[in-house]
């Protein structure tokens, strides 16, 4: 061979057999060669598994999928390259043109704007509801065919905490398919619970270090097929290199979560101890609407805080700038701890009776608690809380 075709047939290092690399190799390629013709129509035509096109498989982005898949407790899953790319691709793959929808007012926004807007143009309606109004959702299934039901456990940014338990069973009774968004509630919450379909952000928690984004599908072996189809026509395709980012996440997921809801606590006894802090939503404090559920559903609290402050929405603003640790920044489940103060949480989209309901107040503040020193933690909080007040 001469350099020029050899440059693009280079060597490749196979391991003797029986010894392996501890940490899998990242399958960066696009395209995977088979043995000869026969067994690439095979693959190809589907009628045997492989991989020979990273769109539709690849070896480390499917490490990555039986691990969630095990995580949540589920038979299969479907990773993506973002977390709003999971919620587009379940909703794709579930809905046709004269299904109903119900969602709620505290689900996430772009979630909502997709089944508001852009499932509307084809022919998909909705109904949105309080989460927390139980009567009405279920008055709305009994009332209406509904093919989805589509919630958050805890909410964001509120943190209300939806009954799994009486939502799904009404759901099953009117023949309805449930979708659980579980990026708050962690890789493993709430697999005890009948939910069809769990979609993650991975953006957060699993991966961790706000350096790479991914998002995943989760549950029955025949509805993640019919998710994988539409993912494979679609293209929203998680890269090897995110996934391979994202398992190294997952290495310290456990140890970050833990710290990180311990230290939320801390920092939500602390808030809630301060006359200028005028309301703490953290499911972890006993006089949380949601504490008890929580308690049972959850496997913890979470790391999210969330604060309405006694003053005005330009003190929320000094409070913001003068923090130093919390990084106004959006996302979540970082090593970093974030702020998203008031001027930056408004639901735009919802009336004025909807944001009524949604909680969110002009002085709410929602709080990201990352892996720093709570004392730290604290201490930057009652300066920036100073500031604010003085
Ligand atoms: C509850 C929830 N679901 C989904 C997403 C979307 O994830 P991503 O930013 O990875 O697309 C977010 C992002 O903030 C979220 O908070």
């Amino acid at each position: 061979m001469k350099p020029r075709t050899r440059a693009n047939h280079p060597p490749q290092t196979e391991l003797p057999a029986g010894r392996r690399a501890l940490v899998a190799p990242i399958y960066q390629s696009v395209k995977f060669e088979l043995e000869d013709l026969a067994a690439t129509e095979r693959v190809w035509g589907g009628q045997e598994d492989g991989f020979h096109y990273s769109r539709v498989g690849n070896p480390t982005v499917r490490d990555l999928e039986q691990l969630l898949a095990e995580l949540q407790g589920r038979e299969a899953c479907v990773a993506t390259g973002s977390g709003v790319a999971a919620i587009a691709v379940a909703l794709i793959a579930l809905l046709s043109q004269g299904d109903h929808v119900l969602c709620f007012i505290e689900t996430y926004g772009p979630t909502r704007a997709l089944i508001g807007h852009t499932l509307a143009r084809f022919g998909v309606a909705h109904t949105m509801l309080s989460i927390e109004d139980h009567s009405g959702i279920e008055r709305v299934l009994a009332a209406r065919p509904t093919r989805l039901v589509w919630f958050e456990s805890p909410t964001n940014p509120m943190l209300k905490i939806a009954d799994i338990a009486r939502l799904t069973d009404c759901a099953r009774r009117q023949g309805a398919l449930t979708v659980l968004d579980n990026t708050f509630a962690g890789l493993e919450a709430h697999g005890q619970y009948a939910v069809d379909l769990y979609v993650h952000s991975l953006t957060k928690y699993a991966s961790g270090h706000g350096d790479v984004m991914g998002g995943a599908v989760i549950g029955s072996a025949e509805l993640v097929r019919r998710v994988r189809a539409q993912a494979t026509l679609l293209g929203p395709t998680l890269d090897p290199h995110a996934a391979f980012l994202i398992q190294r996440g997952l290495k310290t997921y456990h140890l970050r979560r833990a710290a990180q809801c311990a230290t939320a606590g801390s920092v939500a006894d602390f808030l809630a101890g301060d006359p200028r802090v005028a309301r703490v939503h953290y499911p972890g404090l006993s006089g949380h609407a949601g504490h008890a559920l929580a308690g049972t559903q959850m496997r913890d609290f979470g790391s999210i805080v969330t604060v309405d402050l006694r003053g005005t929405a330009e003190q929320s603003r000094v409070f913001a700038d003068t923090l130093q640790l919390f990084a106004i920044a959006a996302s979540l489940g970082s090593c970093e701890s974030l702020i998203v103060p008031p001027q930056l949480q408004q639901p735009r989209d919802l009336t004025d009776g909807e944001r009524r309901l949604s909680g969110i107040t002009p002085t709410t503040a929602r709080l990201s608690i990352g892996l720093e020193d709570a004392d730290d933690l604290i201490a930057d909080l009652r300066a920036a809380l100073d500031a604010a007040f003085a």
